[in-house]
């Protein structure tokens, strides 16, 4: 840390995401911006100088020159570990948006990085951007599950179809649905929040099937649906499906355990309670088809904590002064990367896949994807999308 306690900062991508992270570092008085880098210049100079802060157009420049503390990365995939990896070289603190990389291979490295680097440079934070897990419903869900209310698990089936987009959307940023650019679609983009919530609140499953379809529904080179079957240590079965083209989606959550069915529908969260073990019931019961005795529960979650990715700021700001625990740290992250590599891995391979996947045989099949996509990099990209609705829904 510099000399006094405000925690000198700055942005690296500074496009539709950036910008909202550029929005909840300026309200924290824990912070001040110093400086922002993106490699598109005139979005760079624009920004900067909106934010009376100094711009720079390659990362590495920016942390040889800037006096920082930390730094937020919201660049495209590819570049998160990478960016990260080069902070910690110089001591900086870092939040990175999600995922914590395309694939397992290059964000592990980062996260043994970082490891690495706390020898240097004790309590060096690494955090990432999971706002879902504020969400006051999930934050409910994952107490009730360990507050034991579920039994023993059975069943997680998450359909998670209102990750809708467009085809606007995805040809707004010339790097978005390409092999080369972005490196996945719904998986990699949208549902490592969904990903991350499964593992978050029922755990990483030992094995995955999973079946992607490419460019179904919209002109992308990626996966715009996606479907998986999860078989857990435990022998709880997980079923998951993530879709951008479905309209009006749904995001519809069932957790089944012996004593009952916790169903989040939308924002709505209901609990089906067994008033004895539906297992137990199955066991001992004297007759054919009679179920276990349940009564049906609205469940209420609105503890008015704060929600949101400015939660996520703060508390990373937090983490550098005094240590208070992360929303999420970065290699947390891993988990939902393992559970979406292991899924594209199962559907180009039609095989069943272990997780973690065999991370060299996953970027094989990256790179072969990689060799025919048509991205071509270059700094100039179109006008920042504005998230707002996408995070309303
Ligand atoms: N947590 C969330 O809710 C959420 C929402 C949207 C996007 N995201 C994530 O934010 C990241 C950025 O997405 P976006 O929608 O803001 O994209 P964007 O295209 O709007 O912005 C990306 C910016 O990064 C710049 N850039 C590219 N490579 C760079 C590099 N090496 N160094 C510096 N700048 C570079 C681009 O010029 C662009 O300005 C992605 O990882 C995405 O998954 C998170």
């Amino acid at each position: 840390m510099s000399e006094s306690t405000t925690i000198r900062i700055a942005t690296v991508g500074v496009g539709g995401m950036g910008g909202a992270h550029l929005k909840h570092i300026t309200a924290n008085k824990k912070a001040k911006l110093v400086a922002v880098c993106d490699v598109d210049k005139a979005r760079a100079d624009d920004v900067a100088a909106k934010h009376g802060a100094t711009a720079y157009y390659d990362h590495r420049e920016m942390f040889k020159k800037e006096k920082l503390d930390a730094v937020t990365i919201a660049t495209p995939h590819y570049d998160h570990p990478g960016i990260a990896m080069d902070a910690f070289t110089h001591g900086l603190h870092v939040l990175s948006e999600k995922p914590i990389g395309v694939y397992v291979k290059a964000a592990r490295k980062a996260v043994e990085a970082h490891e690495a680097a706390k020898a240097k440079y004790p309590g060096l934070v690494y955090a990432i951007m999971f706002q879902e897990r504020t969400y006051l419903h999930y934050r409910k869900m994952k107490a009730m599950i360990q507050a034991g209310e579920l039994g023993r698990l059975m069943r997680t089936t998450w359909i998670a179809t209102d990750w809708f987009r467009t085809q606007w959307y995805y040809d707004h940023g010339d790097w978005r649905a390409t092999w080369k650019g972005e490196g996945g679609g719904v998986l990699l983009n949208q549902c490592p929040h969904t990903l991350d919530m499964f593992q978050w609140l029922v755990g990483v499953p030992s094995k995955v099937t999973g079946h992607v379809s490419l460019g179904k529904y919209h002109d992308i080179e990626v996966e715009d649906e996606a479907t998986a079957f999860f078989e857990y240590d435990n022998g709880m079965i997980g079923h998951f499906t993530a879709i951008t083209a479905e309209s009006p989606g749904i995001n519809r959550l069932e957790i089944v355990g012996e004593n009952g069915r916790l169903v989040l529908d939308g924002k709505a969260l209901t609990f089906h309670r067994n008033s004895v073990s539906g297992l137990k019931h199955l066991r001992e019961a004297a007759s054919s088809f009679e179920r276990a005795p349940f009564v049906t529960e609205t469940v209420d979650y609105d503890d008015g904590q704060p929600t949101g990715h400015h939660v996520v700021v703060d508390k990373f700001l937090d983490a550098i002064l005094d240590g208070t625990p992360l929303i999420a740290e970065a290699k947390e992250g891993l988990n939902s990367l393992a559970m979406s590599n292991a899924i594209m891995l199962s559907s180009f391979t039609g095989t069943k896949v272990s997780v973690p996947p065999d991370e060299d045989a996953f970027k094989a099949e990256l790179d072969k994807r990689i060799a025919t996509s048509k991205f071509r990099k270059h700094a100039a990209t179109a006008a920042a999308i504005d998230f707002d609705a996408s995070w309303k829904k």
